[in-house]
């Protein structure tokens, strides 16, 4: 009998605990020495994520995030960017819902699963490699934009960055974003930021799209279930629109 529930243990160890606590250890090898609130040095980025996504297994799953679907389902679709979009599993979604896909990420290991999955999946999306600081997008080319869980390592850096992004929407376009709130902060969570000055607050997202249509901005705690991204949290979920030349 305890032979019996010694190996189901093992089993269900090794066939579901091990690779999250796997993932786990990944993430705090990550943050290690990093205290809460800490002003973070820069790091690595394209190390520190190929070292990540070096796995066979998907960090944030192969399902598209929630709240990102469920704003995209509203438009119709075109033209897409999907920066820092790591596996595909947004990019993957979207071109299945006939959007025509352009992303970038960082992490050339999170460009070759993405283009994998995207085979697999039987669609066709165009992924290039790029750190999001010297991306080069061309004027009013897109139709939606959205950046989910990309948090540049400060405020300044992400107030540049959505400025060349608001510049790559077409008028009439839009943006959506989801991001760690500053609150998310004192949850402690394993995931996630660490550093309060890439954190997003209500405050910040008004401030940097003054001159849109802010159609959705709600700060809301919530459980994530997108692979490393588990547990409670609290986010920022923004919709924004350009608005239409006079
Ligand atoms: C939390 S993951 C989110 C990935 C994807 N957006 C998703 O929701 O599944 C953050 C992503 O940002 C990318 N990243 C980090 N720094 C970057 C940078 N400076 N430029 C472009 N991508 C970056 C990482 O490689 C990683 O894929």
């Amino acid at each position: 009998m305890f032979g019996l529930r010694a190996f189901a243990l093992a089993f269900s160890i090794l066939a579901l605990g091990a690779p999250l606590r796997a993932e786990e250890a990944i993430e705090e090898m990550a943050n290690k020495d990093v205290k809460l609130g800490d002003k973070v040095a820069p790091r690595d980025e394209k190390a520190v994520w190929n070292k990540k996504y070096d796995r066979k297994m998907f960090l944030f799953g192969k399902k598209p995030n929630v709240f990102f679907a469920s704003q995209l389902d509203k438009l119709t679709p075109g033209k897409l960017l999907l920066p820092a979009e790591g596996e595909g599993r947004n990019a993957v979604y979207a071109a299945k819902q006939k959007w025509k896909v352009d992303a970038f990420d960082v992490s050339d290991v999170a460009k070759d699963k993405a283009l994998k999955f995207a085979e697999e999946e039987k669609v066709a999306i165009n992924y290039f490699v790029s750190d999001a600081s010297i991306v080069d997008l061309k004027p009013n080319d897109y139709d939606a934009v959205a950046v989910i869980f990309f948090q540049p390592q400060d405020n300044e850096a992400t107030s540049k960055f959505f400025t060349k992004l608001k510049n790559s929407v077409k008028p009439g376009g839009s943006i959506i974003v989801e991001g760690f709130a500053k609150s998310h902060l004192k949850l402690k969570t394993r995931f996630g930021p660490k550093d309060l000055s890439c954190m997003y607050d209500k405050k910040f997202l008004k401030g940097n799209f003054k001159d849109w249509k802010i159609s959705l901005i709600k700060e809301r705690k919530t459980v994530l279930d997108e692979g490393m991204h588990d547990g409670k949290a609290i986010v920022i979920d923004f919709v924004a629109e350009k608005p239409n030349e006079k």
